[in-house]
C-alpha cells in the first residue's frame, strides 16, 4: 500500500503488544505521527524503538493512559490536547479477558471497564478534536464472539455470574452496539466509525490463561493468524481512500459483514450510551 499519511495524527490504544503493535507499525509506515496510548511505560517504550527502527518514522510517541480508570484517561485528554490540537485517527484497540472478576475504583467490572467503558469514555472526550480535524475515522476492535454476548443493564457488572468469557463477550457486542450510536451521532460530521475484528491471531492476549487452556489452545494453531495478518483490517479503515465516507459497519478481512441481530437493536444502543454516560460522569 503505498498511502502517505504523513499529514495525519493518530491514537493507538494498547499499542505495545499483538494487534495494536502490528497496526502502529504499519501505519507509522505510511508516515503517520503516532501516540501509542500505553498503560506500562517501559513495555511501550521499548516498543517504540522497535517500531521507530522498523519504519524509520520517528514521529512516534508513547502517552500513559490505564483504560480500566477513568481519572487516568481524562488526565491523558488533557495532556494530549494541550500538546496536540488535531486528531485524524482514533483506534480503540486495548483489549483484556481476566480470569477471575476484578473491578476498577468505581466498582465496574474491569473488562468491560477497559474494553469498553473506558474506549466510551477515550473517544468521548476527543471528539471535538476529530470533528475539528475532520475527515477523521475512529476504529474500534471487536470480536466475532460479540456474537455470543447479551447486554443485561440490570447485571452489567456481572457481580453474581461472572465468567470470563461472557464478560469478555458482552464487552465486544458494547464496542459494536457503540459503533452504531455513535455513526448515527456523527452523521454528515465527517468523523466516521467502524468496527473490526480482526481474526483469531497469535497475540499475547492468553496470557491470563492457564498453562492447560494455552497448550489446548495450540492444537487449533494452524487455524490461526498472526498479528501482522490480524491488523489488516484495522490498517486499512484508518488509511484507504475507499472507506473515507464508510461509517457504521462491521468489518472482517477488509470486508463489511454482519454482525449480530442484538447489535443493531436501537434500543440497546440508545439505552447503553445513557447508562455508560452515567458510568463514566461524562
Ligand atoms: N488475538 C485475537 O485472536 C483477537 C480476536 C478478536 C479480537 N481481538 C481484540 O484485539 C484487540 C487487541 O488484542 P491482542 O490480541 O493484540 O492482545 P494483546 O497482545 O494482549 O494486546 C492487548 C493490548 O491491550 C493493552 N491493554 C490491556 N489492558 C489495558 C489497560 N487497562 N489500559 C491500557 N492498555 C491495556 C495491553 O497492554 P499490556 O501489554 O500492558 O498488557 C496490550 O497492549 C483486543 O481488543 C482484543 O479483544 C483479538
Amino acid at each position: 500500500m503505498n498511502t502517505d499519511l504523513s499529514n495525519r495524527k493518530c491514537i493507538i490504544t494498547g499499542a505495545n503488544s499483538g494487534i495494536g503493535k502490528e497496526t502502529t507499525l504499519g501505519l507509522a509506515k505510511m508516515g503517520a505521527s503516532i501516540i501509542m496510548l500505553c498503560r506500562n511505560e517501559e513495555k511501550g517504550e521499548n516498543v517504540l524503538r522497535e517500531i521507530k527502527n522498523s519504519s524509520g518514522n520517528q514521529s512516534v510517541e508513547v502517552m500513559i493512559a490505564d483504560m480500566q480508570d477513568y481519572d487516568s484517561i481524562r488526565k491523558f485528554v488533557e495532556n494530549y490536547k494541550s500538546i496536540h490540537n488535531k486528531l485524524h485517527i482514533l483506534i480503540n484497540n486495548a483489549g483484556i479477558m481476566k480470569k477471575k472478576r476484578e473491578t476498577n475504583n468505581l466498582g465496574h467490572e474491569t473488562t468491560l471497564a477497559t474494553n469498553y467503558l473506558g474506549h466510551f469514555l477515550l473517544t468521548n472526550l476527543l471528539l471535538e478534536t476529530l470533528q475539528s480535524s475532520a475527515p477523521a475515522r475512529i476504529i474500534n476492535v471487536t470480536s466475532k464472539s460479540h456474537k455470543r454476548g447479551k447486554i443485561d443493564f440490570d447485571n452489567l457488572m456481572l457481580e453474581n455470574n461472572y465468567g470470563r468469557f461472557k464478560a469478555y463477550n458482552n464487552s465486544k457486542l458494547a464496542n459494536i452496539l457503540f459503533t452504531y450510536e455513535l455513526a448515527q451521532r456523527l452523521e454528515d460530521s465527517g468523523v466516521t466509525v467502524n468496527a473490526v475484528h480482526p481474526g483469531a491471531a497469535r497475540t499475547n492476549f492468553g496470557r491470563e490463561f492457564s498453562e492447560r487452556t494455552r497448550k489446548f489452545l495450540k492444537l487449533f494453531k494452524r487455524f490461526t493468524i498472526s498479528a501482522e495478518e490480524g491488523a489488516k483490517t484495522s490498517i486499512y479503515l484508518a488509511s484507504s481512500p475507499e472507506v473515507e465516507k464508510i461509517t457504521g459497519k462491521y468489518w472482517f478481512k477488509c470486508k463489511k459483514v454482519k454482525s449480530s441481530k442484538d447489535s443493531y437493536n436501537r434500543e440497546i444502543q440508545r439505552k447503553l450510551w445513557e447508562v455508560s454516560k452515567d458510568l463514566t460522569s461524562l
